[in-house]
């Protein structure tokens, strides 16, 4: 029987990714390790957690003690776990760091030590930094603008280097945005959605006119499984659905979706180093046979209607510490913001 080693299970696409493996019918041992930070969330694996095949450890990445209980008689990781908010590794890096660089070093070793025959690591195309036109394929260079993404570049350096130097069978994926159910509200589109809901402000950052190329959760899950399948061991892959689009252009699909006031939508001050542009040529991966099944428009239908259904999950999340980072990241700049809508 297959054992899979899923870190970072309890949060927005480990989470996605785990249910999905469970919905197969193939005979497996799944162990989730997750830190459980203020971005992990039990209630994500509701349901799921209590089959007899998932194995939940609640723990850190970083941890080789941790480790060596878990990873024996592992047959492939896929590594999610990470520290994944931009705002949040400009305002404090420290935790990026460790967890995103020195807790990937640590799980390699503890892979290579236990003989793991294959190791998928979740990356991301924020590695690759902004461009203005065409799209970044699997042999640009990295040029990381944000300490997150600097992290998730130290942590991909890290793994190829591992596979170069002891031959450790790694693999890379770079996946675009992502949106979808169960996404934490401090992130762009679950954000716009819930405050829409609540009759808050949409903040949005400089003139709107940023760029990311969204992909919803499910494809995402379906192309890093493919990936760890069928994908060349020492290979990165691109996960890209070529749905570029706008900021502005989402916060208005979602005040449409939703029915909220467009007066909401309220430009503040930007985010510092903030990329322009983010596109994937993902032509590698669909070589492997993997096809998007959620265009932009019916994903982000489906997530507004998954966030109308589920407002206690995501109220008590934005009910606990949320609050604080909302304040000194917004309180500000949207009280700015007011401030000059109401001298014009
Ligand atoms: P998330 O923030 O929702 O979840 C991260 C999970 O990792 C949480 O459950 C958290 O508790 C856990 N974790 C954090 N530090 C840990 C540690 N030291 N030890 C063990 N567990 C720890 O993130 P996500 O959006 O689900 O992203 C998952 C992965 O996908 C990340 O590696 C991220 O860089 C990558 N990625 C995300 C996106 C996106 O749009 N969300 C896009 C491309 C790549
Ligand atoms: P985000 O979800 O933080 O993802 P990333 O920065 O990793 O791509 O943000 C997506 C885009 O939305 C990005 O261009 C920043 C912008 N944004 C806002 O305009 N307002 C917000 O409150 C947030 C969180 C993001």
């Amino acid at each position: 029987m297959k054992k899979i080693l899923v870190t970072g299970g309890a949060g927005f696409i480990g989470s996605c990714f785990v249910k999905m493996l469970l919905k197969r019918k193939s005979r497996k041992h799944i162990v989730i390790l997750d830190k459980l930070t203020y971005a992990g969330n039990i209630k994500n694996l509701e349901g799921y957690i209590d089959r007899d095949c998932v194995e939940f450890v609640k723990g850190d990445i970083c941890s080789t003690r941790l480790l060596d209980n878990v990873v024996p008689g592992v047959d492939i990781i896929y590594n999610f776990a990470a520290e994944t908010h931009v705002d949040r590794s400009i305002l404090k890096g420290a935790s990026f760091v460790r967890t995103d660089v020195m807790g990937t070093y640590t799980l390699l070793q503890k892979a290579l030590e236990y003989k793991v025959s294959r190791f998928v690591q979740v990356s991301t195309d924020e590695v690759y930094g902004s461009l203005d036109k065409g799209k970044f394929s699997e042999n640009d260079p990295i040029e990381p603008n944000s300490p997150y993404s600097a992290s998730k570049s130290g942590a991909d350096l890290l793994v190829r280097a591992f596979y170069k130097t002891y031959g450790l069978p790694a693999i890379i994926t770079r996946s675009s945005n992502n949106y979808g159910p169960f996404q934490h509200p401090e992130k762009f589109i679950p954000l716009f959605i819930t405050n829409a809901l609540e009759g808050k402000p949409l903040p949005i950052y400089g003139d709107g006119k940023n760029v990311r190329d969204w992909i919803y959760v499910e494809d995402n899950c379906r192309a890093i499984d493919i990936v760890g399948r069928r994908g060349k061991i020492g290979q990165v892959y691109n996960i890209g659905a070529a749905e570029e689009k706008e900021n502005v252009y989402i916060a208005r699909k979602i005040i449409k979706f939703t029915g909220a006031d467009k007066n909401l939508l309220t430009f503040i001050t930007d985010r510092p180093g903030h990329d322009r542009r983010y596109a994937l040529c993902a032509r590698k991966l669909k070589s492997l046979g993997w096809k998007k099944e959620y265009t932009f428009n019916k994903g982000l239908g489906k997530t507004v209607k998954w966030y109308q259904e589920n407002k206690e999950w995501w109220q008590e999340v934005k009910r606990g510490s949320f609050k604080k980072y909302y304040r000194k990241m917004y309180g500000k700049r949207i009280a700015a913001s007011r401030e000059e809508k109401a001298k014009k």
